[in-house]
């Protein structure tokens, strides 16, 4: 009796998985079946997929849910798209107090539309509202709300299998005051648009990285591994320089090791023969820098269950790379992300030298592999429970 009761005092000592902070504003949550719905008058022409330019079409209508200084959700509404109309003070336009997602509708070869691991971008929303102070949500209940969205907007889904319906899914303080502190209004809002393929040909083109140790995207200790639009625009300089220096993206390095980070807006993959002998995939480790990738996962999750290879989150330096290229033993490096599922690396600018990666000399075998899977998912020609049918 003494050892159960013990026991039970030792469970009730341990921490509770959420704050209470936390548990409040989700017990207040908004729900998607308070939503309302007005109809746009005015449908725009929805654009020939083949002409589609990354988030700049958007379709008739958006999500809207304010967060209001009495400390309480209002009803989510769907709306015609329309401009916001921001008091001048607001949080987010001074201290970006501002996060965002990136997530992709499908419609596939049985003309259904399909997410993809919604629930992946939803928990990470969720996690960048915690650090950004902003209020917290049932992250089940903004799922619905972007499913109704995008009910209502399902002819801008493209009828296409290699175009999408892009899905930005924004929260902004928008406290009227020039205090650095807690936002007690915000607005969480969601707007949609098609998106052609990433790449226009069809065929996968390489891209050239510049690898500059001068340049950090985010530091241990700080907030890399949200979502947060202040991550973003400081890089817009750095890319700026590697198109300058011939490159297309950035391989972002940090500390005095020179680790190999991430590559532009995406997670970075090295597939190699290592060290001893082995095959194996490489990616840099979540430990705080890097952004938790919806496709990071899938790929670590696909390889895993392939079982073909060795499959590693770990730190590689820059010294380590460029040591097994110069062996010969690198077979393939690709970024992954949302908007091109993997995107294969041709070559490195560093210090002032070209290093070439062979990738597309080895087919891109693995790159082509990752990719295939995953859009097959996603245009419903494997079912999986990854892509949940929405219309
Ligand atoms: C910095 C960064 N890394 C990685 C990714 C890839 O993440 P996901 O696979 O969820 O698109 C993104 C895109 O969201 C990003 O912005």
């Amino acid at each position: 009796m003494a050892a159960l009761r013990t026991a039970l005092y030792r469970r009730f000592r341990q921490p509770l998985p959420v704050s209470l902070a936390a548990w409040r504003f989700a017990s207040s949550s908004f729900k998607a079946a308070d939503i309302s719905v007005e109809k746009n008058p005015v449908l725009k022409p929805k654009p020939d997929p083949s002409t589609l330019v990354f988030g700049k079409q958007f379709s008739d209508h958006m999500l809207t849910i304010y967060w209001t200084g009495k400390g309480r959700w209002e009803r989510p509404q769907i709306k015609p798209f329309q401009n916001l109309s921001l008091h001048p003070a607001s949080s987010a336009l001074h201290y970006s107090v501002e996060l965002f997602e990136g997530m992709k509708a499908f419609r596939g070869v049985d003309d259904r539309v399909r997410l993809f691991r919604p629930m992946l971008n939803m928990e990470r929303m969720y996690r960048s509202a915690e650090r950004c102070c902003l209020p917290l949500f049932d992250q089940k209940e903004l799922l619905k709300c972007i499913e109704k969205l995008i009910e209502v907007d399902q002819e801008w889904v493209p009828y296409s299998s290699s175009a999408s319906l892009y899905i930005r899914p924004t929260f902004i303080g928008v406290e009227p005051s020039l205090g650095v502190s807690r936002s007690d209004h915000a607005l969480l809002f969601v707007i949609v648009g098609p998106v052609g393929p990433y790449f226009a040909t069809g065929a996968f083109n390489p891209v050239a990285l510049l690898a500059d140790p001068r340049f950090v995207r985010a530091c241990r200790g700080g907030v890399g591994a949200y979502k947060m639009g202040g991550n973003y625009g400081p890089t817009i300089a750095v890319q700026s320089e590697a198109l300058k220096q011939g490159c297309q993206q950035v391989l972002w390095l940090y500390g005095d090791n020179e680790e190999i980070t991430e590559v532009g807006t995406m997670n970075l993959f090295i597939y190699w023969t290592n060290e001893k002998g082995e095959r194996e995939l490489v990616t840099p480790p979540l430990d705080g820098i890097i952004l938790p990738g919806v496709t990071r996962q899938s790929l670590l999750d696909l390889a895993r269950e392939w079982g073909e290879f060795k499959v590693t989150e770990r730190t590689v330096v820059m010294k380590e790379l460029l040591d097994s290229l110069k062996a010969g033993r690198v077979l393939e490096v690709f970024g992954s992300g949302t908007a091109c599922v993997v995107c294969p690396v041709g070559s490195l600018l560093y210090q002032g030298q070209t290093y070439q990666i062979p990738t597309m000399q080895n087919g891109p075998e693995l790159a082509t592999r990752f990719h295939k899977e995953l859009t097959d998912i996603q245009y419903g020609r494997t079912q999986r429970d990854w892509a949940p049918v929405i219309v």
